[in-house]
Formats: structure tokens, C-alpha cells, sequence
């Protein structure tokens, strides 16, 4: 088992990273008499792990606990607070008290809910968080993000709300689809490019493993993921100095292409695989990152098998989004571009300036993923 921490001035937690963490009583927060302990399921995860339910409750009884499971339907249709506002009254009905445990088991979406519902239910409920998604192991559980969607933009309603620890079971992602392994990848890389060479030079000689979900890689790939997470966020725990903005590499564009596309086109972390390649691309063409380095970097990235970029879809539909995103000033669109590994740098650009760059980037990903697309 390994453990990354997260040091926080209000305090420290921990995430635990292992095999079979969940039946332990010792992975589990200290219960008491009466202390109530509500778990949170993913269907999709109860229907791929039948006999799960049962193993968290017996952890938690042996911590202390008295133990209750609710399924939920995940996905970003919990992400609502129309749909998420019936569970209070659950919770209420059910008796969960200041002292009580909310546990959220799922992917990002039910992660970022139930976290929700633990900052605002009586004003704020212990949690854990168990993910068990690679995406949600190796980003969305660590730095307290929480929060729903608002049709006016994905994660505009939330709170910073840390959980008490993390618990990343590394057997749960046995059964996730090819597409999910290549989502976490995404995000990996993406820890690799903002501050650690060596992890990029070795997610990339260990990518066929990683992408099958060899695992006995999946400990140490998790760990110095997280490892690289805590960092940014212990600096900027609320997101507002740049410090921690440099973990959102590749997703200006990346989220822009996830809205072009329809969200659910791309798994989120191969839509930020294609924005790290243009943030590349347009890194180069601008003359930050020498050529040579530029190709390397674009050359990995395009190899990977992503699902192909719909033909109409343009630069120019991508600057569209872009020129819309709130965490713009005025004019400027708010791009990280990369001098090299592990120095990325704020670059705040034109519309007008962005558009050449971008499309021959668009172009470039055309051609050269073309061999590799799925
Ligand atoms: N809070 C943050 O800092 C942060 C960071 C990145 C992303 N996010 C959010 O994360 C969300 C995406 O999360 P996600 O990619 O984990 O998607 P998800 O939560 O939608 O899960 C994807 C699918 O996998 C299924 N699933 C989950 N675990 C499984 C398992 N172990 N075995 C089999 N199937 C399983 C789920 O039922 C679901 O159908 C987005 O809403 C995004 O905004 C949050
Ligand atoms: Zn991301």
C-alpha cells in the first residue's frame, strides 16, 4: 500500500493506495457508539462489484461504524442539484447527524455530488471518498473540489470541501471499459508534462500495460499521480494565485473540445489528451517550445487511440467556446503553454492571434492521428 498526503494549513489528510483497501478497519476514519456511516454507490459500480456493498459495510462495522448503503444512478446526470436535492431529505429521514460519515463509491460525478452534499448537509459532514474510476483515482478525489453543474456551464455551483481521506482500491478498476484506463492516462500524462520528466518517460514506456490495466503498475502510476496533485493544491488549496490553474494544462482546449463534440464524445481525459496536443502545437508554432522537443511531445500524444475529431468541427468553433469561458479577462483567452517539460508558462492571447495557430494544430492531429485513430 502506498500514501500520499495532502497538507493543508486546517490539516492534513491521506490517500491510501492498495489492494483490497476497503474490508480493512484500519483504512477507515474511527467510528463510535451510535455514529452513523452512509454509503453512497454508484449502481454502475454495485452491478460491477455485487459483492462490494457488503465488504465496505463490514469495514466500516469493524471501524466502529453503524453502516448503511444507498445505490445511486452516477453519471453527470447526478451532477444536478434538481436531482441531488431529494437526497437531504434521505439523509434527514435517515438520521445522519453532524457526527455521522457520508462515503462516496464512484466515479467523478457521484465524487463531486456527494462531496457537495457533505459540505452543505447540516453545514458540513465528514467524508470519504473511495473513487473508482482511474480519472477519478489519480485527479477528481484529491483537492476537495465538489459541486454540481448549472446549464449555464459544467461545475458552476460547489464548495471546497476536503474529504477526511481517500481511499484508491486499485482491484475496483479491474472492470472499467478500454476507454476509462485511456481517460485516467490522459491525466497522468498531464502530471508528467507540468512537473515530473521522469514520470512522462515512464508512463510512456509503460503506456501498452497502463492502457490494458496491467496491475501491478496501477499502485505506483496512482501514487505519483496524486503525489503531483497535492503538491499544486497544498499551495492554492482555493485556486486562486496560478499555482494550482497549472493542473488545468490542456484543458482550455480540452474543454472547449469536450462542449464542441456534445459532452460524453470524449471520455473527459482524452478530450484533455487532444488539448495538451494542441497546447503543444501552438506552444511551438508561437516559438515557446523549440521544434524538436514539440514534435516528441506531439508525436506521443497523437499515437494514443482516441476516438477520431468529427471532420466539421473548426478552429474556429473551438475559439467560439473559448472567448465564452468566465476564467477570461476581457479580450484575452487564458492559454498554458509549455516551454518545456515541467515548465508551463500563463500565455493570455487574441482570438485573432490563437486562430492561425490552432488550425494548423488541428490539421497537424488530423494528419498524424489519422494512423492511430480507433
Ligand atoms: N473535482 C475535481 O477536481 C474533478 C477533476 C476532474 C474531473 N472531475 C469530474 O469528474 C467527472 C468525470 O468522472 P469519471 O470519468 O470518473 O466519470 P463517471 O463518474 O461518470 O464514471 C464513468 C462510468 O464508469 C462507471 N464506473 C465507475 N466506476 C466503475 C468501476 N470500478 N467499474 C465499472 N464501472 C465503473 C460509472 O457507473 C459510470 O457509468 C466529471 O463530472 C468531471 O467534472 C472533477
Ligand atoms: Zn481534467
Amino acid at each position: 500500500m502506498k500514501r500520499v498526503e495532502l497538507n493543508l494549513h486546517e490539516g492534513m489528510y491521506p490517500a491510501l493506495i492498495g489492494q483490497h483497501l476497503l474490508t480493512r478497519p484500519e483504512s477507515w476514519p474511527a467510528g463510535g457508539p451510535q455514529r452513523k456511516a452512509l454509503v453512497l454507490m454508484d449502481a454502475g459500480v454495485d452491478a460491477a462489484w455485487p459483492e462490494l456493498q457488503q465488504d465496505i459495510q463490514q469495514g466500516l462495522q469493524a471501524a466502529g461504524w453503524l453502516a448503511e448503503c444507498l445505490c445511486l444512478p452516477a453519471g453527470e446526470e447526478l451532477k444536478d442539484f434538481a436531482r441531488l436535492y431529494p437526497l437531504y431529505g434521505e439523509l434527514l429521514q435517515r438520521g445522519l447527524q453532524r457526527r455521522s460519515l457520508l462515503v462516496a463509491v464512484g466515479g467523478g460525478t457521484l465524487g463531486d455530488a456527494v462531496g457537495f452534499l457533505a459540505a452543505t448537509y447540516l453545514r458540513g459532514l465528514d467524508w470519504v471518498n473511495v473513487p473508482t474510476t482511474l480519472l477519478a483515482q489519480v485527479d477528481s478525489a484529491l483537492g476537495g473540489k465538489t459541486g454540481v453543474n448549472h446549464p449555464a456551464g459544467k461545475n458552476l455551483i460547489g464548495a471546497i470541501y476536503q474529504p477526511q481521506r481517500i481511499l484508491c482500491d486499485t482491484t475496483l478498476l479491474q472492470q472499467l471499459p478500454a476507454r476509462d484506463w485511456l481517460s485516467g492516462y490522459g491525466e497522468m500524462l498531464k502530471y508528467g508534462l507540468i512537473h515530473d520528466e521522469p514520470l512522462w518517460h515512464w508512463l510512456l514506456q509503460q503506456r501498452d500495460a497502463l492502457l490494458r490495466g496491467d496491475a501491478s503498475l496501477l499502485e505506483e502510476a496512482v501514487a505519483r499521480s496524486l503525489a503531483i496533485k497535492a503538491h499544486f493544491v497544498a499551495q492554492d488549496v482555493r485556486d486562486l494565485t496560478g499555482i494550482r490553474a497549472v493542473l488545468n494544462f490542456g484543458h482550455t482546449f480540452g474543454h472547449a473540445i469536450e462542449q464542441v463534440t456534445g459532452y460524453g464524445y470524449y471520455r473527459h481525459g482524452e478530450a484533455v489528451i487532444l488539448g495538451m496536443y494542441l497546447a503543444c502545437q501552438v506552444s511551438q508554432r508561437f516559438g515557446v517550445l523549440p521544434g524538436s522537443a514539440g514534435e516528441r511531445l506531439s508525436q506521443a500524444l497523437a499515437a494514443l487511440p482516441l476516438p477520431q475529431l468529427p471532420a466539421q468541427i473548426t478552429a474556429e468553433d473551438l475559439l467560439a467556446v473559448m472567448r465564452h469561458d468566465k476564467k477570461n479577462d476581457g479580450e484575452a483567452i487564458h492559454c498554458l503553454l509549455l516551454r518545456g517539460i515541467a515548465e508551463i508558462i500563463p500565455y493570455p492571447c487574441s482570438s485573432t492571434e490563437l486562430a492561425p495557430a490552432l488550425k494548423s494544430a488541428l490539421a497537424n492531429w488530423r494528419q498524424s492521428a489519422a494512423a492511430t485513430t480507433t
